[in-house]
């Protein structure tokens, strides 16, 4: 089966020339490419997806972008409870009304799941997994292993995934430091993908970790 491999750019590349450049050597994969919002209304793909979005359709929210308004622009998939954003103070709550509105906008939503160091893993996923989530692709993301280096050694993420498998019937992923020395480490313990960010940022190793898949 196909994998699903997902690139977070988060707030990078700094400016559009170098985000082109970037979009240009990775749109002939069918990896799912997530941009910064202000690159999303120039880049026509299939795979596009958004970091974040608001929970509402519209309204007075300054600052903030609708799922509404991204399904509008085409793009189809949107990335909700990343740990930076729950860092900047997203609730469990927030992340669920988030969950609903993109799923009502026609988004596929990719839910990002997982602990902090030193958290007991099961039960800090068992309660970010609520609500109904139908059509969510989940991503178990061990916060200690974002942007760290420090990945999840590929027998502790499958100890997860199955216990994520035996309640929810999703696609999970892993992300968290992903290279493309580990990628096939992780889909061969049976993730269905990965989410990548640093590694995304750069086309040829980014490539590879598709490859390797
Ligand atoms: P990383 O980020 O690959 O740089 O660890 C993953 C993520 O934040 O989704």
């Amino acid at each position: 089966m196909k994998k699903i491999i997902i690139a977070n750019w988060k707030m990078n590349p700094a400016s559009m020339q170098e985000a082109k450049r970037l979009f240009d050597a990775v749109k002939n994969t069918e990896a799912i490419i997530c941009p910064p919002f202000v690159y999303l209304s120039v880049f026509k793909y299939k795979f596009l997806g958004a970091q974040d979005c608001h929970w509402e359709q519209s309204g007075p929210y300054t600052g903030e972008v609708s799922p509404k308004m991204l399904r509008d622009l085409g793009v189809k998939y949107v990335i909700i409870g990343h740990s930076e954003r729950r860092a900047l103070g997203e609730t469990e709550e927030i992340v669920e009304k988030k969950l609903k509105a993109a799923l009502k906008a026609g988004l596929t939503p990719i839910f990002c799941v997982g602990e902090k160091k030193g958290e007991n893993a099961r039960k800090v996923i068992n309660k970010q997994l609520r609500g109904n989530l139908k059509g969510v692709i989940i991503a178990y993301e061990p916060v200690w292993a974002i942007g760290t280096g420090d990945f999840c050694s590929p027998e502790k993420a499958k100890q997860i995934r199955e216990f994520i498998k035996k309640k929810f019937n999703n696609k999970v992923l892993y992300g968290g430091s992903v290279n493309s020395k580990i990628a096939k480490d992780y889909t061969k313990v049976g993730f269905d993908g990965l989410l990548v960010g640093g590694a995304s940022l750069n086309a040829k190793e980014f490539k590879k970790i598709i490859k390797n898949a």
